[in-house]
C-alpha cells in the first residue's frame, strides 16, 4: 500500500498525529548546492516535527552537515567503496553519515555500495541524485516491521519507496517537484505491481486529487488518519 503526495513534506507532517508513523527513512536537502540545484540550497528544518510523528527517524547527510542537527542515538555509515574521490570544497566524501533517532535494531553501522551498480541501478532515472536502492532496504529492513508505515517527506526519485514496498511496508511519500513526483510515482506504482505484493489487501487503487496534471495525489490502500492539504511546487 502506498500513498503518494506532490507537495511539501514538512507540512505534511505538521498534519500527522504523534507517534503515527513506525519510521520516517530519507534523504533531505543538504545544503550543499547540489548541481545548482535550488531545493538544495538551504537545510529545511524538519526534524522536530520528523521526531514528533515518526518513533525512529534515521536519513542520510553529508559529513560537514551532520552537526546541523540535534545529536542523534545513533550515527552509521553508508560507504561507496570506488565512487569518484570528491574533496573537501564539495563537501562530499566517499562515506556519509546516516544519524539515527529512536531505539532500532541495527546488527553493523555500514553499509557498502559498489558505486559501479549504483550507476547502473539509477540509469534513466531522472532525478540529480537517485540514492542506492540497497541502501535503503537495509535502513528500512533495520527500522521497521512487515506492515508498518515508512514516511519519506523528500522522496526525490522514489528509491525509498521502492524499498518499502519490496520489504512489504505501507509507503507514504511527499515531493514537492512535479517532475520528480512524476518519477517517483511511474517508480512506486511499477514496484507495486511486481506479483511477489499484488494480493487483495494491496491492490486497490484510489485517486484522490491532484495539481499537477490529474495526478498528484495516488493512493493505493488507506491514508493514515491524517488530513491531507494540496500544496503548490513552487517555492
Ligand atoms: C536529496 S533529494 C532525495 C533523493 C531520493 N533519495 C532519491 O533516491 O531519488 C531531496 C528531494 O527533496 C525534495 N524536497 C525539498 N524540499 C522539500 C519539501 N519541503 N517537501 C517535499 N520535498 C522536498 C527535492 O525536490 C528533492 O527531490
Amino acid at each position: 500500500m502506498f500513498t503518494l503526495h506532490n507537495g511539501d513534506g514538512i507540512q505534511f507532517m505538521r498534519s500527522l498525529q504523534s507517534q503515527s508513523i513506525g519510521a520516517i527513512i530519507t534523504d533531505p536537502p543538504y545544503g550543499l548546492d547540489f548541481q545548482g540545484e535550488s531545493w538544495d540550497s538551504f537545510i529545511p528544518e524538519w526534524i522536530a516535527e520528523a521526531r514528533r510523528v515518526a518513533k525512529i527517524v534515521a536519513f542520510t547527510t553529508a559529513p560537514t552537515t551532520q552537526w546541523d542537527y540535534p545529536r542523534p542515538e545513533w550515527v552509521n555509515n553508508w560507504y561507496r567503496a570506488g565512487s569518484t574521490s570528491r574533496t573537501s570544497a564539495g563537501g562530499f566524501n566517499h562515506w556519509s553519515p546516516v544519524l539515527v533517532y529512536g531505539k532500532v535494531k541495527f546488527m553493523v553501522d555500514t553499509y557498502v555500495t559498489a558505486a559501479a551498480l549504483t550507476g547502473m541501478q539509477n540509469k534513466g532515472i531522472e532525478h540529480p541524485s537517485p540514492k542506492d536502492l540497497g541502501l535503503y532496504r537495509w535502513l528500512i529492513d533495520n527500522t521497521s516491521s512487515e506492515g508498518e508505515t515508512i514516511l519519506d517527506p523528500f522522496m526525490g526519485s522514489g528509491t525509498t519507496g521502492v524499498a518499502a514496498l519490496h520489504l512489504k511496508r505501507v509507503f507514504i511519500g511527499c515531493e514537492l517537484k512535479a517532475e520528480y513526483f512524476a518519477v517517483a510515482e511511474k517508480r512506486i506504482k511499477s514496484a507495486a505491481l511486481s506479483p511477489a505484493l499484488f494480493t487483495p489487501s494491496n491492490n486497490r487503487v484510489q485517486r484522490t486529487g491532484g495539481e499537477s496534471g490529474q495526478q498528484n495525489l495516488f493512493s493505493a490502500g488507506e491514508v493514515l488518519p491524517a488530513k491531507v492539504t494540496r500544496q503548490s511546487t513552487r517555492r
